[in-house]
């Protein structure tokens, strides 16, 4: 390797260890941490996301790219170098870029701003005041321009945000996934809505914390998580995080009268942690930007895929079922294998988009994309909001918003600055839906194997074919690579069609 490329290689490695140990702040603050903490925490916080910022923006980093022929118009480099040399060049040119357009001021005036409006969105929520948060989500939307501005200055605004979660997409891209599947999940839930509604009484039934943890540990062991490379914890709201490439933690919450909620966040968070611990883009660029996830989407792929097509696929309760019978013995002694997997099934539109079944949950995501875009564009003005959303829900999800706590307040998403992330969530379940057919014309006895037990060979193909390429090409490009055409929703919508006219029995 050349000279130039091991010293980005190790300053590279220096701001991800700054990163991580961040990470390990954030992750004990969200689980552990003692109330009064908090102000000491922020700065504590403040101060390593600041040393992080200066690790990344350093003009060696700028200087040594432009010397491997690393430019913002082409980022790859000089043609002479290896193709993984390429592609950390063009992952760091681009975060690189990223960083350094952003002044100081503005960072600093963003992390401000969200740390305050924080509270003041969750008061408002509670007191279902919307007018109260109005002029913090105007100030929100006013910072969100200008940070466009200074990433793509020219462009849509819009479309720059969205290509920080999404590298390569816009918004008339996303759209024009959207307007397909918004009329074949309509379609899908009419069919389902003509049937009868399936009983899921008993997934209320009082569980008590210490069987549902070990519901969790058998599932996280089921599904091949090694354990000597993370853990499980429990927080207000389940997420993954990862504080070193063998180091990766997960978080669930327990409801005593709901054990759903448990079961498959822990097997959500599991499918975070499973592509994170299988980034290897070669040993070289261990510990890089390069050893990181291809997308937001891709992550989300992942973590959908053993959820909802493994975790509330027959495959797997034909073989496992039993087993979870006794776990939580004796609350379902003697019910059904196919009444449990219609009731983790059910379908039916509401109100909150986190409690969305499969088939709904995208139509939450197309009215919050449509409405993000319309309000970073000035078209629709943050005054007239709550209207728009109350109409949008009546025209997708055909039901009447209670109020705005159950509406446009519902999301933390807005009041942390982070408009264009929502459609990674839909993109997510559309990839792993492409991903799950390559994968079965790759692996035809996939059902029997996941039904005996054998998770193994689901994650070794997905290693192989996703995880371990890392950031290496662009999200369109490994779809492309891994299923041999671009992101296509109809294979989303068939998995969707096949799975409900068996639940439902249309
Ligand atoms: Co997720």
């Amino acid at each position: 390797m050349r000279e130039e490329l091991e010293r980005l290689v190790e300053l590279d490695r220096e701001k991800k260890i700054v990163a991580h140990i961040g990470a390990l702040l954030g992750w004990d603050q969200e689980t552990g941490m003692p109330e009064k903490a908090v102000d000491e925490r922020s700065e504590q916080l403040a101060m390593i996301q600041g040393l992080a910022h200066a690790k990344a923006v350093r003009p060696e980093i700028g200087e040594l790219l432009s010397k491997l022929g690393s430019t913002s118009e082409s980022p790859l480099g000089d043609p002479e170098l290896a193709a993984d040399e390429r592609a950390f060049l063009r992952v760091l040119r681009r975060a690189y870029d990223r960083d350094t357009k952003l002044s100081a001021d503005l960072v600093e005036e963003m992390a401000r701003t969200t740390s305050l409006v924080q509270p003041a969105w969750v008061k408002a929520r509670k007191e279902d005041d919307f007018a109260s948060f109005a002029p913090h989500l105007e100030k929100i939307l006013g910072l969100e321009r200008r940070v466009a501005t200074c990433l793509g200055p020219g462009k849509p605004p819009y479309d720059v945000l969205l290509d920080l979660y999404e590298p390569g997409s816009t918004e008339a891209s996303i759209a024009q996934v959207f307007s397909r599947l918004r009329g074949d999940l309509v379609k899908i839930l009419g069919k389902i809505k003509s049937r009868a509604q399936v009983d899921d009484s008993f997934l209320h039934e009082a569980i008590g914390e210490g069987r549902q943890r070990a519901v969790s540990d058998w599932l996280m062991d089921v599904l091949a998580f090694d354990r000597s490379r993370g853990r499980l914890d429990i927080s207000a709201h389940p997420f993954t995080t990862t504080l070193g490439s063998d180091d990766v933690r997960i978080t669930t919450r327990y409801l005593e009268n709901f054990i759903p909620s448990s079961m498959f966040s822990t097997m959500h968070e599991t499918g975070h942690a499973l592509y994170e611990l299988g980034l290897a883009p070669g040993a070289s660029f261990a510990g890089t930007e390069l050893a990181e996830a291809a997308s937001m989407a891709i992550h989300e792929s992942q973590s959908r895929m053993w959820e909802n097509m493994v975790g509330r696929g027959e495959a797997f309760w034909k073989g496992h079922f039993h087993k979870l019978v006794d776990l939580v013995s004796p609350t379902w002694d003697g019910l059904g294998r196919e009444d449990f997997l219609r009731a983790v099934n059910k379908v039916e539109p509401s109100q909150i988009r986190t409690d969305a079944d499969e088939v709904t949950y995208g139509l939450h995501i197309i009215l919050r994309f449509e409405l993000e875009a319309d309000l970073i564009s000035g078209r629709l003005a943050v005054k007239d909001l709550p209207k728009a959303w109350n109409a949008k829900t009546r025209e997708l999800l055909g039901i009447e918003v209670r109020d705005d706590a159950h509406g446009c307040l519902q999301d933390v998403h807005w009041s942390a600055a982070l408009f264009g992330y929502f459609p990674s969530y839909s993109l997510g379940n559309l990839y792993a839906a492409q991903f799950w057919e390559a994968m079965r014309k790759d692996l035809p006895d996939i059902d029997a194997r996941i039904e005996a037990g054998d998770t193994a060979s689901l994650l070794a193909w997905l290693r192989d074919r996703i995880h371990k390429a890392g950031g290496s090409y662009l999200p369109g490009e490994l779809v492309e690579r891994v299923t041999g055409h671009a992101l296509d929703p109809s294979h989303f919508v068939s998995y969707l069609d096949r799975k409900y006219a068996r639940v439902y029995g249309y």
